[in-house]
């Protein structure tokens, strides 16, 4: 098998992780190489339900080696217990088949507070965020004042950076944001604990996947969140704080791009999105609030429910073009049975011009609106679908209508939450 990034081509939610559980069954190792515990990767195995943050969704088939790669912020107390939750399920989880970057950063307390606080104190401007302090643990990465794993399971180091970091974001936290000050000795007594916890796993994962790839092993990159959520091609400033495109998977794991074959991407046969910013093809009305129930469209890690509209080929066509997908998984098709028509934007109306790319400002694609292609429901229940030959005419026509629009084969589509609901139209990596 071929090394394989696997992104989400919408704003997240596109069931990766049930996709990466069918891909895990082909490579030897899965890392995560960005966001932390905003993700939650959903899985159903025998009528169980796995919510996973952290940890690559490739944990679930035994025999498979998970990485947590630099570019992932971890909360180390939200990665114990995931780690406790997995093991009570019946799951092997141990120092051999998890591994945890040395040089990934630290969510700490403080970060969790900012994250709030500013949300709160930006009442109509602000960005929905799950509130897991994933932008200001990004931020103090960039500014060089972050914690790393390996400063966490140093005690003289992790005193070091804690006080210096602290001094300046209790300042922050007072004078700027109205908040309490955060407690050096409660903070650093927790978190030397964590280290201690997770320092059978942690170690230098860049050399860990380099070493594994001269062995001819095959990685699967599992992305989080999703490429309209990226912080340089996403629909800015309503994205996460991480590169959760294919580009994220290089500088988050250590691995060059001449080490990569190929880029798949997932889409939800409808679109979802969670928090705020622009979605021209969002459906307000009482059709929004069907797809929603009909796809048990509520976030898994935070609950809130999702908005919800039709497939946007504008967004998913940019997505395929700045990420070099190659090929799509559709998943969530079954939710779509009961409608007796389904639309597909296949281009916006912008200030009075029909536009089909999709626009790097916000502010321009919130004056957009969508410009549909009606298509024909099928109305059949799909759950008895395993052939391709099984698909009633009108779904075949609407993912040929999804390849034609977004330029992209569709080469899997999921019909339902557990493993054996996907149909496999193409071969996967040709
Ligand atoms: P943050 O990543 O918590 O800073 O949130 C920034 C934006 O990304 C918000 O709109 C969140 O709702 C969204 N977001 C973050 N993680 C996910 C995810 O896993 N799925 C969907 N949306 C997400």
């Amino acid at each position: 098998m071929p090394n394989i990034v696997l992104v989400g081509a919408q704003w997240g939610d596109e069931g990766k992780g049930r996709v990466v559980d069918l891909i895990a069954d082909k490579v030897d190792v899965v890392t995560r190489y960005q966001g932390g515990s905003n993700a939650g990767h959903t899985i159903v195995i025998n009528g169980e339900t796995i919510v996973l943050h952290h940890i690559p969704s490739g944990i679930l088939r035994q025999g498979r080696l998970s990485v947590i790669g630099n570019g992932v912020v971890v909360d180390p107390g939200v990665l114990l217990e995931e780690i406790e939750r997995l093991r009570s399920a019946g799951y092997v989880v141990h120092e051999e088949n998890l591994k945890l970057s040395d040089r990934a950063h630290v969510v700490m307390p403080y970060h969790k507070e900012i994250d709030l606080a500013r949300e709160d104190a930006m009442g109509g401007t602000r960005i929905g965020t799950t509130g897991r302090g994933i932008g200001p643990v990004y931020e103090d990465k960039i500014a060089r004042r972050g914690i790393k794993i390996s400063d966490l399971i140093d005690r003289g180091t992790l005193e070091k950076r804690l006080r210096s970091s602290l001094e300046e974001r209790n300042l922050y936290l007072t004078r700027v944001l109205d908040r309490n000050p955060i407690d050096f000795e409660a903070v650093f007594a927790e978190y030397l604990e964590y280290g201690e916890k997770l320092r059978p796993f942690v170690t230098d994962t860049t050399k860990l996947l380099n070493d594994l790839i001269s062995q001819r092993k095959s990685i699967l990159f599992e992305g989080a969140q999703g490429v309209l959520l990226d912080v340089d091609f996403g629909t800015y400033p309503y994205v996460t704080s991480s590169n959760s495109g294919s580009g994220g998977a290089c500088t988050g794991t250590g691995v060059g791009p001449t080490n990569i074959d190929h880029v798949f991407g997932v889409a939800k046969a409808y679109t979802t999105r969670v928090g705020e910013g622009p979605f021209p093809s969002e459906l307000s009305g009482e059709l929004g609030l069907k797809l929603r129930e009909w796809g048990g469209e509520y976030g898994s890690t935070t609950g809130r429910p999702r908005r919800c509209g039709w497939f946007d080929s504008v967004g998913v066509k940019y997505s395929a073009r700045i990420n070099g997908i190659s090929g799509l998984a559709l998943t969530k098709l079954d939710v779509l049975s009961s409608f007796d028509e389904i639309k597909v934007c296949v281009g916006y109306l912008c200030d009075g011009e029909m536009i089909s790319d999709f626009p790097s400002n916000s502010e321009v694609l919130k004056r957009c609106t969508p410009v549909y292609e009606e298509m024909d429901g099928w109305k059949e229940d799909l759950s008895v679908v395993r052939e391709p030959s099984d698909l009633p005419i009108q779904a075949m026509a609407y993912i040929e209508k999804i390849e034609e629009t977004t330029g992209v084969p569709v080469n899997i589509v999921s019909i339902g939450a557990s493993r054996e609901r996907v149909v496999y139209l193409k071969e996967l990596f040709s």
